[in-house]
């Protein structure tokens, strides 16, 4: 889960390109970052731990260059452990992407032959495996019979002290190369590269490519030459910038009315005829992970609400182990926002095998997710930066209400439904609605544990606002169905213990004010977010009547928190600690 820039060309600022495009890609990783370059006959290497936003390079000219910024799977946050590792000669330079399920046995093999470690890495053993081929081969077949031996899911890209090539292999995680003219660049994504060039070509798995003088493509398996497909991208990669926010998560908090409307606006015929793909599915399922799942759970609800009609809702790294069943005529929706998640990936990539369909709900135009499905829908919720998703949830929830109104012919009512939220939205972000949260974060700020709880369409609600709040404030907060928290977790209540209880004006108002009543006889503070006061409630965060879009409006308050709490704790909301924005290792 990392973000990986490669350059080989004509101009001589080699480490200053990787650092610009590694910036670019820091969304992906951000606890270190290191990049190597080739200096005579020699490689120059420079790493460090923390964030790569301000930092600069002091490594010398050249015309390659490999970079890296990371995020841990084996091995601490230390400058040993960033990348790129290097050989024991210090001759190869490699960065890496995923993980070497196989790297004990590997890492045992290399140290009978002799190889010393720097690093507590996975990696480390592919830089290791290479010196030990390059004995007997030239570099090429030396970095494809290493990569041959790997498990896992994984990218590399390689430079050599002796070489004018870098060479890059994947068999999991996205690798892109662009071309101007003599010069070559290689990113986890097309973001990092589309500043310097249109013309692009996305490996793919079990591909290796070699960039000097020219491209060679290879496949991994056998060594034959194979055609690289270029295209020239027409799409502009769209920037962000922070304006007057204090934070990205905040400023993409207040995009959302905005999004909710122009999705009600526009999105009209993509939902028509995903509606229709719908109805010829026999068995349609929606994935994703994280706040993605969370959508997708509120589209099972809504579907069944609405549409009449039931769709399976798996997290995507579970359904790999839940889809013996599928066949030709099975509809699979994938939801994320980056496109790039693994979870999601892989799944699909079986599905795919077996013959199902495959749509996609994602935020990035030529993500691996879009290029892998049948038929793709952009969120159209713009550039979603903070690692805590808000805009891209609300967007996928407004989609999700507009297609399972189109299965009854009846897309106006949702378009009506989202312009009146988009309106409430407004109006939750507005100053007295915002001072109110904010005093109720100052209340809970000191909390160890918080539970949330929904009935219905709110249980993904309650879901979703937890994960919201704990994973940028750090505080434990459990999301629970309304129902379930005297099933056990009722244990844990105790005098003073904070409740927030998502009450919205329909079937489960009765049950959840019950629910409310029971934790606060245990001592328990009730944050109740409602249509309507009720004596239960110790603070109260009034969410209007939205009939179906209740769904959007009330977790808005919720991200709130999340973000109010994570300042009030001095965390830092956009770039929570060992987290990232883009999860492409298992
Ligand atoms: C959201 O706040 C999280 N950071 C995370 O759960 C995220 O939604 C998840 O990793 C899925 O990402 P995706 O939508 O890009 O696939
Ligand atoms: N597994 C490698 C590591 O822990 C790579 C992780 C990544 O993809 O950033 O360093």
């Amino acid at each position: 889960m990392c973000g990986i820039f490669g350059y080989v060309g004509k101009q001589n600022n080699a480490a200053q390109i990787v650092l610009e495009g590694l910036r670019l890609l820091e969304y992906r990783g951000y606890d270190s970052w290191g990049i190597a370059v080739k200096s005579g006959k020699k490689l120059m290497v420079n790493k460090q731990v923390g964030k790569i936003e301000s930092a600069k390079t002091t490594l010398s000219a050249s015309f390659l260059g490999i970079g890296h910024t990371r995020w841990a799977t084996h091995g601490g946050v230390t400058e040993n452990n960033a990348h790129p590792h290097l050989d024991c000669k210090q001759e190869i330079a490699l960065v890496h992407n995923g993980i070497v399920e196989n790297f004990v046995a590997l890492k045992e093999e290399l140290i009978i032959r002799g190889h010393s470690f720097n690093s507590e890495t996975d990696t480390e053993v592919i830089v290791h495996l290479i010196e030990e081929y390059l004995k007997k081969e030239g570099f090429a077949s030396s970095v494809r019979d290493s990569f041959n031996r790997l498990k896992g899911l994984n990218a590399i890209v390689v430079a050599y002290a002796v070489s004018r090539q870098i060479i890059a292999c994947k068999t999991g995680s996205s690798l892109v190369v662009g071309q101007k003219n003599s010069d070559f660049y290689i990113a986890s994504d097309a973001l990092g590269i589309t500043d310097h060039t249109k013309k692009l070509f996305f490996l793919k798995d079990g591909e290796m490519v070699i960039l000097g003088e020219k491209l060679q493509l290879i496949s991994i398996a056998n060594g034959k030459k194979l055609k690289a497909n270029f295209e020239t991208i027409h799409w502009k990669q769209e920037d962000s910038k922070i304006g007057n926010f204090n934070h990205f998560m905040e400023k993409e908090i207040y995009e959302q009315p905005r999004v909710v409307r122009t999705i009600a606006r526009t999105a009209d015929q993509d939902i028509i005829s995903l509606s229709r793909t719908i109805k010829r599915a026999r068995g349609t399922f929606f994935i994703g992970a994280g706040t993605a799942f969370h959508a997708c759970l509120a589209g099972t609800y809504l579907f069944s609400g609405i549409a009449k009609i039931h769709v399976n809702t798996a997290v995507a790294s579970e359904f790999n182990y839940l889809e013996d069943f599928l066949t030709k005529e099975s509809l699979i929706i994938a939801l994320s926002q980056s496109g790039e998640t693994i979870d999601v990936l892989e799944p699909l990539n079986r599905a795919k095998g077996k013959g199902s369909r495959i749509v996609a709900l994602t935020n990035v135009l030529g993500s691996s997710l879009y290029r892998l499905a049948d038929h793709s829908l952009i969120l159209g919720a713009g550039v979603e930066k903070a690692v805590a998703s808000t805009k891209a949830y609300t967007a996928k929830l407004a989609l999700l209400l507009m297609l399972a109104h189109a299965m009854n012919g009846e897309i106006k009512k949702a378009k009506k439904n989202l312009l009146e939220t988009s309106k409430e939205i407004q109006r939750l972000l507005s100053a007295p609605s915002r001072k109110n949260i904010r005093k109720i974060a100052l209340v809970l700020k000191s909390s160890e544990h918080i539970y949330t709880i929904g009935r219905g369409v709110s249980y993904p609600t309650a879901l979703e606002a937890a994960l919201k709040i704990k994973e940028v404030s750090y505080i434990h907060t459990e999301g629970l169905a309304g129902g379930e928290l005297k099933h056990g977790t009722l244990a844990l209540v105790e005098k003073g213990t904070p409740c927030i209880v998502f009450a919205p004006n329909d079937d489960t108002y009765e049950a959840m004010i019950s629910n409310a009543i029971e934790i606060k006889s245990r001592g328990g503070v009730i944050i109740g977010i409602s249509t309507k006061k009720s004596s239960v409630f110790d603070y109260f965060i009034e969410v209007r009547d939205m009939g179906w879009a209740r769904i959007i409006a009330q977790i808005i308050p919720a991200q709130l928190l999340a973000y109010y709490l994570a300042v009030e704790r001095g965390c830092d909301p956009d770039k929570p600690r060992n987290l990232a924005k883009s999860v492409t290792v298992k």
